[in-house]
């Protein structure tokens, strides 16, 4: 390639451009709405660089790519070597390949464009030929540099950790370095999310203003690192270099000869139209790329986990399996507890890693359950934690090598150990339990798959000495691995992916799974700001949400903040009121009647519970499907501002509508009235103002047809 020729990625309404200079280093010319349709207007050298390596060209920042090599040697100096493109799925797979002549190193950045929602996918793969293995210590996907206002603003998901994910925070990007990473290897999500929104001109709001949108497609450890320099641009008087990827954080990786490395992909868009538009490009990019039956609509769940913890057996079950379908729910799904014979799983102490029925709880097993189901005219799926083994269970007698350790004794959380998936009959005992278990309850259709450690001592026997650290990597694909069998084994299950809550939710994941268990914490009024948060990225049909007793909040205002996600119930249906199983059958209800568009629909949102002066109040909308939207307004606390009044987004001009008001009550009657969207358009007034109130509406525009 020439020296002046670019590299254009056009990405559906934004891009990039990458040019080589003189000496084949590659250089970000654009970036941004006209990012793939910049010329070069100076030599590329005087542009940023693409991805430092210690290559000379940007040798104050920490650079996105850094290896040692196998003769020492610490600096990588890449090439354009060839660029290759490739039409795939509508959109473009391009790969440029660049390489190190002193070397011998091959890197190649790959980019795949999806243009009708305005995602592209990047990531870069490693292999070499060296004399012996290298060392990756730094391993980013992307490294795009931007120029950004001093008032720029980074928006970040996390919280303490358990029942606290999705935490929302809004900070200044500061000069100096932020790393906002996350570690713990299995359930790294429970403390931050791996996505991130980034406003470069300023604050942005729900529709306006520019936003870029980051989701690293990673099961494991995950950073963004925003470097912010000042610079003399009185327009844009800083420069950042974001960097996006998997942690490396302790996981230097030793990489043979011959083998190749491939940074987890990172998913990012750009909107110049607020959060929205970005909500809308990952909704319809993961509809398109990663989520499994995206057009199916999910079904009802009741689980028995809040319910009854540990403590059932068959009776208790099938009670709550009659009061389920009784209800309307669609499945009915057995969490913990239920397996381990010689050490019962009575608590969280013994029996994980034991996956035969408890004889005592369930003396026919689970066969008579699913029958139970079936009987009732509903699905059956149950819990299982395939990874994790108790210290008294049958297994780790058997095999007490099988666990992720060092040489220390490892310490046990929740009681348990994590098995190492490194080791070939660790996969394919995981993989069996899945199938194990489902072939013990024949006709089981849902299955929820459960993680509740981090990894701690981390070390495994199949790794020499000099590379125990590529556990952190090696550990997250041999996972996916197991759950890439198993659920090719088992295509028409539906499946839960849970990690004590909201671990493990990222894209890379999600690919073999429906839906993700959103948080442990399902008090309605935190549940609103996790899911207003959540829901920037992930679709309605992929964030469980149950109601449940959890904050002792009314059962209705429970309903409607579930009814914003896949719905579902985890109450004790056998200890319910008469006005209550009203209340939940109310529920069911208006959710099998507004499932299509809550799942599928486009978000337009109204009112934050998570910045500004008061985050009292939240509402948005989910609509755009057979011309109907779904509109939710919640009074969380009380307020100390004037009411807002919602003026609807997204609806057909000149239309005429129809507005239902559900009552979710369960002892009154839905208000229906007609409307048109002028009248709509003026806002309507805000309808609460108790704490714990909820307003779910459906406006229907007359005529319409499906305008998603
Ligand atoms: C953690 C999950 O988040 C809960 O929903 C439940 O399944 C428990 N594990 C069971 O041990």
């Amino acid at each position: 390639m020439s020296a002046t020729e670019v590299i254009r990625i056009d990405a559906g309404g934004w891009g990039l451009s990458w040019a080589a200079d003189e000496e084949g280093r590659l250089h970000q010319l654009g970036l941004g709405v006209e990012g793939h349709d910049v010329s070069v207007d100076v030599a590329p050298r005087w542009y940023p660089s693409t991805f430092p390596t210690l290559d000379g060209t940007d040798p104050f920042r920490p650079p996105p790519l850094q290896i040692t090599h196998a003769d020492g040697t610490l600096s990588t100096r890449l090439a354009l070597r060839a660029v290759e493109r490739d039409t795939i799925d509508g959109g473009e797979h391009v790969v440029v390949r660049t390489g190190d002549e002193l070397t011998g190193l091959a890197v190649e950045h790959h980019a795949r464009t999806h243009s009708a929602s305005g995602v592209l996918e990047q990531w870069v793969e490693v292999h070499h030929d060296e004399s012996g293995p290298v060392t990756l210590l730094a391993y980013d996907s992307i490294a795009p540099f931007l120029l950004v206002a001093d008032d720029a603003e980074v928006c970040h998901f996390g919280g303490s950790g358990w029942a606290d994910e999705w935490r929302w925070s809004t900070d200044p990007l500061v000069i100096g370095t932020t790393v906002l990473g996350n570690l713990g290897g299995i359930q790294p999500h429970l403390q931050r999310s791996p996505c991130l929104l980034v406003s470069p001109d300023g604050p942005s709001s729900d529709d306006a203003g520019t936003v870029i949108g980051l989701s690293v497609c990673w099961g494991g450890n995950a950073h963004f690192s925003l470097d912010v320099r000042p610079t003399a641009e009185p327009a844009a008087p800083r420069e950042l270099r974001l960097r996006a990827g998997a942690n490396p954080l302790g996981a230097p990786y030793r990489l043979e000869p011959g083998v190749r490395f491939v940074t987890p992909s990172v998913a990012w868009t750009w909107s110049t139209a607020g959060r929205d538009r970005v909500t809308a490009s990952f909704h319809d990019w993961a509809r398109a790329r990663i989520l499994r039956d995206p057009d199916e609509r999910r079904m009802i769940v009741a689980n028995n986990w809040e319910a009854t913890f540990f403590d059932f057996d068959e009776a208790r079950i099938t009670g709550l399996i009659d009061g389920a379908a009784d209800i309307g729910a669609e499945v009915f799904l057995l969490d913990d507890g239920w397996f381990g014979t010689e050490l019962p799983r009575d608590d969280d102490t013994q029996g994980l890693g034991d996956w035969e029925p408890d004889e005592r709880k369930l003396p026919g097993g689970l066969g008579p359950l699913v029958d139970a189901a079936t009987d009732a005219g509903i699905r059956f799926g149950i819990w299982v934690e395939p990874e994790m083994v108790n210290p008294r269970s049958v297994l780790h007698r058997t095999h007490p090598e099988w666990v992720v350790r060092d040489r220390r004794d490892p310490r046990e959380h929740r009681n348990q150990l994590l098995l190492d998936p490194l080791r070939a009959q660790v996969r394919d005992f995981e993989v069996d339990v899945v199938t194990q278990t489902l072939a013990r309850a024949p006709g089981t259709s849902y299955v929820k798959w459960d993680a509740n450690r981090p990894v701690t001592d981390p070390g495994s026997a199949t790794l020499p000495a000099d590379r125990q650290a590529n556990l952190w990597v090696d550990l997250v694909h041999a996972t996916w691995d197991v759950m890439a069998r198993a659920t090719a084994a088992h295509p028409d299950v539906e499946m839960m992916l849970c990690a004590s809550g909201g671990g493990r939710v990222d894209f890379g994941t999600l690919r073999w799974f429906h839906e993700f268990w959103t948080s442990d914490n399902t008090d309605p009024v935190a549940r609103v700001r996790m899911q207003w948060a959540c829901s920037h990225f992930f679709p309605a049909s992929t964030m469980a949400a149950h109601v449940t007793r959890w904050g002792g909040r009314p059962l209705d205002f429970a309903s409607a903040v579930a009814l914003s996600g896949r719905f579902g119930l985890d109450v004790d249906l056998d200890a319910l009121t008469d006005a209550e199983r009203e209340v939940l059958r109310r529920a069911v209800t208006v959710a099998r009647r507004t499932q299509d568009v809550v799942q599928s629909g486009s978000v337009h949102r109204y009112v934050s519970p998570v910045e500004g002066p008061d985050r009292s109040r939240a509402a948005w909308s989910v609509g755009g499907i057979g011309g109907r939207t779904i509109l939710f307004a919640y009074q969380l606390e009380h307020s100390s501002t004037p009411p807002p009044l919602l003026v609807l987004r997204g609806l057909r001009a000149g239309a005429a509508c129809r507005v239902t008001t559900f009552d979710l009550t369960g002892d009154g009657c839905d208000v229906v009235e007609t409307l048109d969207v002028a009248q709509l358009a003026e806002g309507l007034p805000w309808p609460l103002s108790e704490p714990l109130t909820a307003r779910v509406w459906e406006i229907a525009e007359l005529d319409a047809g499906d305008d998603r």
